[in-house]
């Protein structure tokens, strides 16, 4: 049996891998772009392992991707692939349109066409899973309800929207075309691989280089954090087991405002790597100006998840955010490798 996977040289579609080939010995064929985010050293273990087909191209090749589907005949489509960093969507929301939105349609209808001409029973059985996200839903005020699967879209930034966008063009394949989808909108991920342009990982490496540890406006947004191979055990359940044409919402019930985050990582690393001049890490903690349209609130109701197909995170905040550190700290060589290039060139565009 085989996976067709997209975006999987990314943050949460590499872990994707690991824990997929860690349970099951299904092959993955995955399509990466390697765009700045992709980096084939997060799958370096699976480099002679034939259960990891890597292939470089991009979504919205349809006559890529439609070769590929002939060719694996796979039993399903994962699509991790995205433009996926809200402030790069603020200072160029061109890429986020052609990727998230034009890539998707181009995919989907791909994956039409595969899928009307499989045989009634591997008809039947295929399945696209659609990996979104709770920015699509917009932002929630202190005492609101976390989003729900009916909670309506109201996405404010160009990369919520793009994912808004996708999420609405894979309901209508299911509807109009019968294509057999299933969406999960996922809360704020975590964990090893993550590219330190997003908060966890860029205050860790920040703090380590002493470098400022940027924190947005007053600090006291609030995001829902879920430990990435927790999403990864989500994304399997809803392909094994999600009932077609519906979306799980996936999240951690971890609310956190950011300053508390970021503390909660400075005092980990004053534990396990204290500064060689004794002071405590929070001194870097450099308050700056805010993202425009910066969502205040995100949480998520995980409760459709777990009543019909028995999902629950494994990992607390504080189990999966000691995990993350040590995991950084033993990695010093691939957070020195993705540092360099263009993340470089990034971090001086946005922080001057
Ligand atoms: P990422 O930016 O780390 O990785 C994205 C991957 O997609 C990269 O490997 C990149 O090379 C690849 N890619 C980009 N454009 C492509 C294209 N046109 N064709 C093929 N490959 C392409 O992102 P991530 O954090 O791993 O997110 C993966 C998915 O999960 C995205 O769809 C994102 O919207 C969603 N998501 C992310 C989070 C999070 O906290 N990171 C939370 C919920 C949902
Ligand atoms: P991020 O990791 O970019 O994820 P998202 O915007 O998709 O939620 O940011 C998480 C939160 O941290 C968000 O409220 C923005 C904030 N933030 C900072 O305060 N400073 C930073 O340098 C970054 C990258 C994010």
């Amino acid at each position: 049996m085989t996976l067709l996977v997209t975006g999987c040289a990314g943050f949460i579609g590499s872990n994707f891998v690991h824990t997929a080939l860690a349970a099951s010995d299904e092959t993955l064929v995955n399509l990466d772009k390697l765009t700045y985010a992709g980096n084939l050293a997060n799958l370096a273990s699976f480099q002679q392992d034939p259960r990891h087909v890597f292939v470089q191209g991009d979504i919205g090749d349809r006559a890529l991707v439609e070769r590929l589907l002939s060719e694996h005949q796979p039993r399903a489509v994962l699509n991790f692939a995205a433009e996926s960093h809200v402030d790069r969507s603020i200072h160029g929301p061109g890429d986020f349109i052609q990727t998230n939105v034009v890539g998707t349609f181009q995919l989907l209808e791909a994956v039409r066409g595969y899928w009307q001409t499989l045989a009634p029973v591997p008809r039947e059985a295929f399945r696209f899973v659609h990996v979104s996200t709770d920015e699509v839903y917009g932002t929630l005020g202190p005492t609101d309800p976390p989003f729900a699967e009916t909670k309506a879209y109201e996405p404010n930034s160009p990369y919520s929207a793009s994912k808004a966008a996708s999420d609405h063009l894979v309901r209508a394949w299911h509807h109009t075309y019968g294509l057999p989808v299933l969406t999960t909108n996922c809360s704020n991920n975590y964990g090893p691989y993550h590219f330190p342009e997003k908060l966890i990982p860029l205050v860790i490496h920040h703090a380590l280089a002493g470098k400022p540890l940027p924190i947005y406006g007053d600090g006291q947004q609030v995001r829902d954090w879920l430990y990435v191979v927790d999403h990864c055990r989500a994304i399997l359940r809803v392909l094994e087991a999600g009932r077609v044409g519906e979306t799980y919402n996936i999240g951690g019930w971890n609310e956190k405002p950011n300053l508390e985050v970021v503390n909660t990582i400075c005092q980990r690393l004053d534990a396990v790597r204290p500064r060689a001049d004794g002071q405590s890490y929070t001194s870097q903690i450099t308050f700056v100006k805010d993202r425009p349209g910066h969502d205040r609130r995100y949480a998520i109701d995980a409760r459709k998840i777990e009543r019909e197909l028995g999902w629950k995170p494994l990992e607390t905040f504080e189990s999966g955010i000691t995990k993350t550190i040590d995991w950084y700290l033993a990695h010093a060589q691939w957070v020195e490798d993705v540092t360099s290039g263009h993340y470089r060139q990034w971090v001086a565009t946005q922080y001057g």
